[in-house]
């Protein structure tokens, strides 16, 4: 056999005490009896669940522990003592094993207890308790949230419910314009007092439809530089189905400094793609109208084989910054309002909206 230079130690205490020689069954009869009885004395004395489990170890473990280690010397008893040395050694383990089940009953309580129930089974599963997770949709608008804190864009809030110059006038869109049409928005009638009666006639509240009010609310209290995110709730007393639902959430970007152009824009659309969809996700502009930008454009992406609609964008109306105060000729950006529903559906095959909102948790549960 390899020898190593002195540096394997066999344990003393722990090996078999193999024997050559023939035992006596009077001889195996002590040795049992008298480990049997620092056994027992061992887990009388434990103070707590640690020493219980080394003295556990150094007397029933399964591989080096001494029962096992005198169980062994079974083989040295004479034949015509076997069965008694059998008998005896059987006795001397359920010793053992009862002084071990007192003291865990005492150390731990229950646990002993439970072991020793017949009915209870330690191979069954346990109870499994459920996790709760973040709604899907929380999950995008935070997803979204970090592509765009990557991008340098800080998240801003606004209220959900809105007065019409932040939701319409600032952004442009005049008095006859069919957006503001009271059959296509939630407004509120709110009990007038005498003070607000003209105010609230001409600025009547409503539950913003857009999430383009907050461009207003953050260039009102800010100079640019303006670099923000927006995503939130917007209502619309849409026909329910499977692409529409009368609340849903939009995710809205606006930049705002000198010389920002519409390749500002095609550029973080196209990060912003990228990184919440996975690989190069090509982008696309074409053109379209909204009041608040000039000129204004519809993105796609290209995913799945397929162009996809992204949402609506465009650079800044010069109106729209001077109704905030800023000087047009110093100044552009651009802005862009993305429905998340809809990102949330493509990347994870959603085929109505519906299940978002129905709070079904074995839909849910999925995400
Ligand atoms: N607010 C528009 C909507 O709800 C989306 C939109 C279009 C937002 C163009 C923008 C933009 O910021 O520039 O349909």
């Amino acid at each position: 056999m390899f020898m190593t230079d002195g540096l394997y130690q066999p344990s003393l205490t722990r090996q078999p005490i193999m024997s050559a020689t023939a035992m006596p069954i009077e001889e195996f009869v002590k040795q049992l009896d008298e480990l049997a009885h620092r056994a027992t004395t061992a887990f009388e004395v434990a103070t707590d669940a640690d020493s219980l489990d080394e003295a556990r170890v150094q007397f029933l473990g399964a591989k080096r522990g001494e029962f096992k280690s005198l169980q062994k010397n079974m083989g040295a008893v004479p034949g015509e003592s076997k069965k008694e040395a059998g008998m005896k050694l059987n006795a001397v383990k359920k010793t053992i094993q009862l002084a071990f089940e007192d003291a865990q009953v005492r150390l731990l309580g229950g646990a002993g207890e439970a072991a020793k129930d017949p009915e209870f089974d330690p191979t069954l599963p346990g109870h499994s308790f459920r996790v709760g997770k973040l709604h899907p949709i929380t999950q995008t608008i935070n997803e979204l949230k970090d592509i765009m804190g990557r991008l340098g864009f800080t998240p801003a809030e606004g209220p959900e419910v809105e007065d019409d110059h932040h939701n319409f006038e600032a952004l442009n869109i005049p008095r006859s314009h069919p957006a503001r049409d009271p059959l296509d928005n939630f407004y509120l009638s709110v009990a007038q007092s005498q003070n607000n009666d003209s105010t609230l006639a001409d600025n009547p509240l409503l539950m913003r439809s857009q999430t383009s009010t907050v461009q207003i609310r953050v260039m009102e209290n800010t100079e640019p530089p303006i670099r923000i995110v927006s995503l939130g709730r917007v209502y619309r007393p849409d026909e329910t189905d499977a692409t529409h639902y009368p609340m849903f959430h939009q995710i809205e970007g606006l930049m705002v400094d000198q010389n920002v152009t519409l390749a500002d824009l095609k550029t973080v659309l196209h990060l912003f793609a990228t990184n919440y969809l996975g690989n190069d996700v090509p982008v696309r502009i074409r053109p379209s109208f909204f009041p608040f930008t000039e000129p204004s454009v519809e993105a796609d992406y290209f995913w799945n084989g397929k162009w996809v609609e992204f949402g609506g964008a465009g650079i800044v109306d010069p109106n729209v910054l001077r109704s905030v105060g800023y000087d047009p000729e110093k100044y552009s950006g651009f802005a862009f309002g993305l429905g998340i529903e809809r990102l949330c559906m493509i990347r994870h095959q959603i085929t109505d909206i519906r299940y978002l909102f129905t709070n079904d948790v074995r839909f849910l549960r999925q995400f």
